[in-house]
């Protein structure tokens, strides 16, 4: 696993998106790999990566028309056009202001009236892009990857998850009140993510140092769902110096 450290959360960032635009300009479309397929993230930690992307969409340096994303999770119960959704925060901050085939977008339906069904099929689509190439994703405080919360299994795939008591205390910040905090999300699994052919993690804060800590100091655990990444021959974790206060 490679470990890069920026000075800031904007330099992490400003690392990454270089990273991915070279890699989409890069991308050679074929007939049987039409699309370079990424993974793709919400949280704040991903912000200054989708503001760059766009930036450079912008200003003429990069298109997306070769590009399939599939995000890592969405809330049970939300709708697609709700605020807090994941959905409505990809289409605000990055989907909507580049030149993506929208059909080339995928995300978890929250009001699926079978998420077994959605997340099953989820990850047959996954399979008919020929998988993931990129997978880019945050980390929680308690180490989880995508909604993957401590004791998941290390091979899971796509489910319905129950999140924790933290997870929902951290993420009220995005909604008005703790109790409008969805308590389940559906979400990509630990084993999907390992699938992809690259994983890139952003981990920038202080309040990610301990999580950082237990994801490549101490072994892989299914407490620390990060932790897992060490088990990938393509792992690279891109952080910023608060990030790295307990290595
Ligand atoms: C949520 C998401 C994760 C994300 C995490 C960290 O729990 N499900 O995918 O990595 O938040 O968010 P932030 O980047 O805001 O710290």
């Amino acid at each position: 696993m490679r470990l890069i450290i920026k000075k800031d959360k904007n330099q992490a960032g400003e690392y990454i998106a270089k990273y991915l635009k070279d890699r989409i300009k890069g991308f050679v479309p074929t007939p049987t790999r039409p699309y370079l397929v990424l993974g793709l993230p919400t949280g704040s930690s991903p912000l200054p990566i989708y503001k760059l992307l766009v930036e450079y969409h912008k200003a003429g340096e990069l298109s997306f028309k070769h590009v399939a994303t599939f995000n890592m999770d969405e809330y049970l119960g939300l709708d697609k056009k709700h605020p807090f959704s994941y959905h409505y925060f990809m289409h605000e901050n990055l989907f909507n202001h580049i030149d993506i085939d929208h059909r080339n977008v995928h995300i978890l339906n929250g009001m699926a009236s079978d998420a077994t069904v959605e997340c099953e099929n989820y990850e047959k689509t996954i399979e008919s892009y020929g998988g993931i190439d990129i997978f880019l994703g945050g980390m929680g405080v308690d180490g989880h990857i995508a909604f993957n919360e401590p004791g998941s299994s290390l091979a899971s795939r796509t489910r319905l998850k129950s999140l924790t008591r933290e997870t929902i205390l951290v993420n009220s910040r995005f909604f008005d009140n703790v109790s409008q905090v969805p308590t389940q999300a559906l979400t990509v699994g630990v084993g999907t993510i390992l699938d992809a052919r690259e994983v890139i993690l952003i981990v920038t804060g202080h309040s990610k140092a301990m999580a950082l800590y237990k994801t490549i100091e101490e072994g892989v655990s299914h407490m620390w769902t990060a932790s897992a990444l060490q088990m990938h021959k393509r792992a690279m974790i891109i952080c910023d110096e608060e990030a790295i206060d307990e290595l």
